[in-house]
C-alpha cells in the first residue's frame, strides 16, 4: 500500500513530530518537470525541473510573464503532452507511465481543460458542442441531452442551447466551454487564459463561475492568467518564471 495514503502510518508520524500537520489533500503533485521542445536543430527548455501540488477542491492560479511556461506546464498537467523529464500523479495515479491510450482515456475520464480560444465547433449547437466529450460514453442518447442542458443552466446560458457559437458573445462563448470542460464531470478542471479574450467584467464573472464549481462539484481548478487582479482571495497561486518556479503561495 501507498505510506502517503496509509492512516496508521499517518498516525504514527504524528505521534512521533506532535507539530506535524496533516498534509492538505492534493490532486496532482509533480517533481522536477521538465520540457524541451525540440524544433530542427534548435532546442528550447521551456520547463526546467518545476516541482509543486495542486490541492483538491481548491483553485490554483498559475501566474508568470509570457514565454515563462505557464501553457507548457498546463498541458502536461492535462495530459495534452509529455514531459521531457520528472515525475507527475494524478489522483494518485503515476501518469508518466501511462500510454498514449490509457493517458487519453484518464484525460476523458478525469480532465476538463478550457482554452483561450473556446475552440467551439461552429456548425453545432451550444448543446451540441457541451455533449460532444460525452459521445463515447455509454449514455443513452436522452441521457447525454439532459446532462448537456443542466449544465449549460448552470452556466446561465439555459436560453440560449439550440443557438450556434456565432451567435452569442464572448463571455458566452468561455461559459459554454466550461459547460463542456465540465459535463463530463471531471475531478480537474484546467483553463489557460480563459479570460484573455475578455472585458475586465466578464472576466471577474467567468473566474467567479470557476470558483463557484469548485464549491458545488468538489473540483480542483487550475487557471492561468496574466492578470493577477483576476486572483481571489484564499488561492493558491504557482508563479512560473523563465521556466523555473519563482514561488509557491
Ligand atoms: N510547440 C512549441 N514548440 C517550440 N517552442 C515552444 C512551443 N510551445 C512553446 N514554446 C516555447 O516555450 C516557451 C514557453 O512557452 P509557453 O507557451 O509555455 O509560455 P506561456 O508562459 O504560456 O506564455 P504566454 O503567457 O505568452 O501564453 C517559450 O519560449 C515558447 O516560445
Ligand atoms: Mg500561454
Amino acid at each position: 500500500m501507498n505510506q502517503a495514503y496509509n492512516p496508521q502510518s499517518f498516525q504514527y508520524d504524528i505521534a512521533q513530530n506532535p507539530g506535524a500537520r496533516p498534509a492538505r489533500d492534493v490532486a496532482v503533485s509533480f517533481k522536477g518537470l521538465s520540457k524541451t521542445y525540440k524544433m530542427d536543430r534548435v532546442e528550447v527548455p521551456a520547463l526546467k525541473g518545476v516541482s509543486g501540488s495542486i490541492a483538491k477542491a481548491a483553485t490554483t492560479f498559475i501566474t508568470g510573464p509570457s514565454g515563462s511556461g505557464k501553457s507548457t506546464l498546463l498541458n502536461l498537467l492535462g495530459l495534452l503532452d509529455r514531459p521531457t523529464d520528472g515525475e507527475m500523479e494524478i489522483l494518485g495515479e503515476d501518469v508518466t507511465k501511462l500510454t498514449d491510450k490509457q493517458a487519453a482515456d484518464f484525460r476523458a475520464q478525469h480532465i476538463g481543460f478550457v482554452f483561450q480560444s473556446f475552440n467551439l465547433i461552429p456548425v453545432l449547437s451550444l448543446r451540441e458542442n457541451v455533449e460532444f466529450p460525452l459521445l463515447n460514453r455509454k449514455m443513452s442518447w436522452a441521457s447525454r441531452k439532459t446532462r448537456a442542458l443542466e449544465y449549460l443552466e448552470a452556466v446561465g446560458l439555459g436560453d440560449f442551447v439550440d443557438r450556434r457559437p456565432g451567435e452569442i458573445s464572448g463571455g458566452q462563448r468561455q461559459r459554454v466551454a466550461i459547460a463542456r470542460a465540465l459535463v463530463s464531470e471531471p475531478t480537474l478542471l484546467i483553463a489557460d487564459e480563459p479570460t484573455a479574450n475578455l472585458d475586465t467584467k466578464t472576466s471577474r464573472e467567468i473566474v467567479a463561475l470557476m470558483d463557484r464549481i469548485k464549491v458545488e462539484l468538489n473540483t480542483s481548478v487550475v487557471i492561468c492568467t496574466h492578470d493577477t487582479d483576476l486572483i481571489t482571495p484564499g488561492s493558491a497561486i504557482i508563479n512560473i518564471v523563465d521556466g523555473q518556479t519563482a514561488g509557491e503561495y
